[in-house]
């Protein structure tokens, strides 16, 4: 179906960019149109080397972040505004309701997930996940922890590599400390074989941009050969 997709469908994915740009244009939290853009990118290239269903795919990648809790009353609310969205595009029930599924399961936040089981859930979560993680993952955690207030890095917290969760619940939390607690376990966590390759790589820069931001800190980086 991808080399032929329909017009129809083509059109919904243009308008579906318009309505998301509208909806998120501003935003400075990591929710900025170009955050889209990217997992979008990245969802559908996931997506034809899964053999997932590109429109499904891309439709969902495209609305993943419209029902995010920060940018609606509530979690539901934000979820039944893209409901809306697909009723009033004419979005074939069965694609509409996948989007649905996947926008649910992938937005709502905390470590204790159960893992996504649909190919199309895998794909867009894999891609939300590596637009995390690399040089693009390195410069949102700080534009984010600017955004929020926080240290870029405090070296008086308790461990470089283990903050408790007690401690950061105190707010003692920095951007580095970012890459510990969420960006670092990421590569392990990948659904496709596609997405874990790229998480292999982007992984590695950032372990290298640690090791080169410490070494810079202590002073040492002239001696590190
Ligand atoms: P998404 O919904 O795209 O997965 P999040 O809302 O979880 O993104 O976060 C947006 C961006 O900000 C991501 O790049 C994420 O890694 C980063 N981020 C989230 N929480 C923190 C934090 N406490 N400190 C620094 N960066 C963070
Ligand atoms: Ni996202």
């Amino acid at each position: 179906p991808n080399d032929k997709q329909p017009l129809q469908q083509l059109e919904q994915l243009e308008q579906a960019k318009s309505f998301v740009q509208e909806q998120l244009g501003k935003d400075a939290s990591g929710h900025d149109w170009w955050h889209i853009a990217r997992v979008t990118r990245l969802a559908k290239q996931l997506a034809k080397e899964e053999q997932a269903n590109e429109f499904v795919c891309e439709l969902a990648a495209l609305l993943h972040d419209v029902a995010d809790e920060k940018l609606n009353p509530s979690a539901e609310a934000g979820l039944s505004k893209v409901r809306a969205w697909l009723m009033a595009h004419h979005v074939e029930n069965d694609a509409a309701n996948q989007v649905m599924e996947i926008i649910a399961t992938i937005s709502f936040k905390g470590g204790n997930q159960p893992p996504v089981t649909t190919k199309e859930a895998q794909v867009v979560q894999d891609a939300d996940r590596l637009d995390a993680l690399g040089a693009i993952g390195i410069a949102r955690t700080f534009a984010y922890a600017g955004w929020k207030g926080h240290a870029m890095y405090d070296p008086e917290l308790p461990y470089r590599e283990q903050l408790t969760q007690e401690a950061y619940r105190n707010g003692a939390t920095s951007a580095v400390n970012h890459f510990y607690e969420k960006l670092l376990l990421l590569k392990d966590r990948m659904n496709t074989a596609s997405g874990r390759q790229l998480a292999e790589r982007r992984h590695q820069v950032m372990e290298q941009f640690l090791r080169q931001f410490y070494a810079e800190w202590d002073g040492t980086d002239a001696d590190a050969g």
